[in-house]
């Protein structure tokens, strides 16, 4: 049986996302920007897109901002946004977390090397940040707070209502990001109501195609661009529209549904419960209940994750450890570090991501698989007590 569980990594192309993306790469290959049939016909394309998308999220369609996907969106809000507040002579303070995406981790780490402060706020053992921290970090020069809203890695949906209201609280002024790459179409999201200025979405976690995302920039927010150019996307960011991403991106939106969302969630709730019950000393890393409906990450003391993740794979179960950019790395997540999970424990965890294609039976032989490789593998570890 095989068995795909890194949909946090990736998912396939829907067939009905390929199909609508086809005509785009044949006869209506126009450049959205040319004013004959072909260019009207894929400005159609990508006009009804930022609609699917603008509507999914309640917001006004020029609010959607077609970028390559979700780390440039994360790197434009957030370097946008610093070189504003640049431009107008000043330098400041950004508030964000530590178990954030490495690209906003990063982005923040390159602009402090550039003047300005960070603040990288301590999450509690389940990943979640608490508001009232927020609340004692910001400072009169603080400009922009950026927090995800669900976790990568251990899918920990953070308080983005109570977040939103300490910020707008405190200073009506300091604008606020949220990376929703892992979330989007999973979890309620809406502008209005979470006190939100920016968001970042992408296309490859939900049955799109990789190389397109969007920030969602609310009307009146001052960005500067990074990608000057001929002035595309109203302005904001240059270059040639991807049209048959984009038309990729908004036909899978469409097809996402609390349906969907909730097969998943009952495919966690079973899979979990069994691994927990059934697997002695497993630990379920991430929050109990504030988790994607999709994710599962379990720490299995005794065992290399690595390890078990290979001998998954010769199942024909597929499975990460940590997040799918810093896997080829030795180091322990900064995530599982950030909740406190020592580094072996850190070592001896995977993820398993669902996806609407997955089913119970999928679940089952999972468990069984992952009951008979972890007793294997501890019973040749030296640390493991022998049960
Ligand atoms: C939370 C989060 N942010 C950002 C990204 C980066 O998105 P992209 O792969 O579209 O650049 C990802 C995906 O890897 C992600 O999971």
């Amino acid at each position: 049986m095989e068995v795909y569980l890194d949909h946090a990594a990736t998912t396939p192309i829907h067939p009905e996302v390929l199909v609508a993306m086809q005509p785009y790469f044949t006869e209506q290959f126009g450049n959205a920007s040319s004013l004959h049939k072909w260019g009207r016909e894929a400005r159609k394309a990508v006009d009804l897109a930022r609609e699917q998308i603008a509507d999914k999220l309640n917001i006004m369609c020029r609010e959607v901002i077609f970028t390559s996907g979700g780390t440039e969106a994360n790197n434009w809000a957030i370097k946008g946004v610093a070189f504003t507040r640049e431009a107008s002579g000043l330098k400041g303070h950004i508030i964000t977390q530590k178990t954030e995406h490495d690209c906003v981790l990063n982005a923040c780490k390159w602009l402090e090397s550039r003047g300005f402060a960070v603040t990288y706020l301590d999450v509690d053992e389940f990943g979640m940040v608490n508001p009232e921290d927020l609340k004692s970090a910001i400072r009169p020069e603080t400009f922009l707070v950026t927090i995800m809203h669900a976790n990568n890695e251990i899918g920990t949906v953070q308080p983005l209502k109570e977040i939103g209201q300490v910020i707008k609280t405190a200073n009506p002024a300091i604008l606020f990001h949220t990376d929703a790459c892992q979330s989007f179409t999973k979890e309620p999201l809406n502008l209005k109501d979470l006190n939100l200025d920016l968001i970042t979405i992408n296309s490859h976690k939900i049955y799109g195609p990789k190389g397109v995302g969007a920030l969602v920039v609310k009307q009146g927010t001052k960005l500067v661009p990074l990608l000057h150019g001929g002035g595309h996307e109203f302005g904001h960011r240059s270059g040639t529209i991807n049209v048959h991403g984009i038309m990729g991106f908004g036909k899978a939106v469409s097809l996402a549904s609390p349906e969907k969302n909730r097969h998943m969630q009952t495919l966690r709730d079973h899979l979990i419960k069994r691994v927990l019950a059934e697997i002695p000393g497993a630990l379920l890393n991430g929050h109990p209940t504030q988790r994607l409906v999709n994710n599962t990450n379990f720490s299995f003391p005794g065992v290399e994750g690595e390890a078990l993740l290979l001998r998954l794979d010769a199942h024909g179960i597929a499975a990460s450890t940590g997040s799918a950019c810093s896997s080829n790395t030795l180091e322990a997540s900064h995530t599982m570090m950030a909740i406190g999970r020592k580094p072996e424990l850190a070592h001896a965890s995977i993820r398993m991501s669902l996806g609407w294609e997955n089913t119970l039976e999928q679940m089952d032989y999972v468990v069984e698989v992952l009951k008979d490789e972890v007793k294997q593998l501890r019973s040749m570890s030296a640390t493991w007590r022998r049960e």
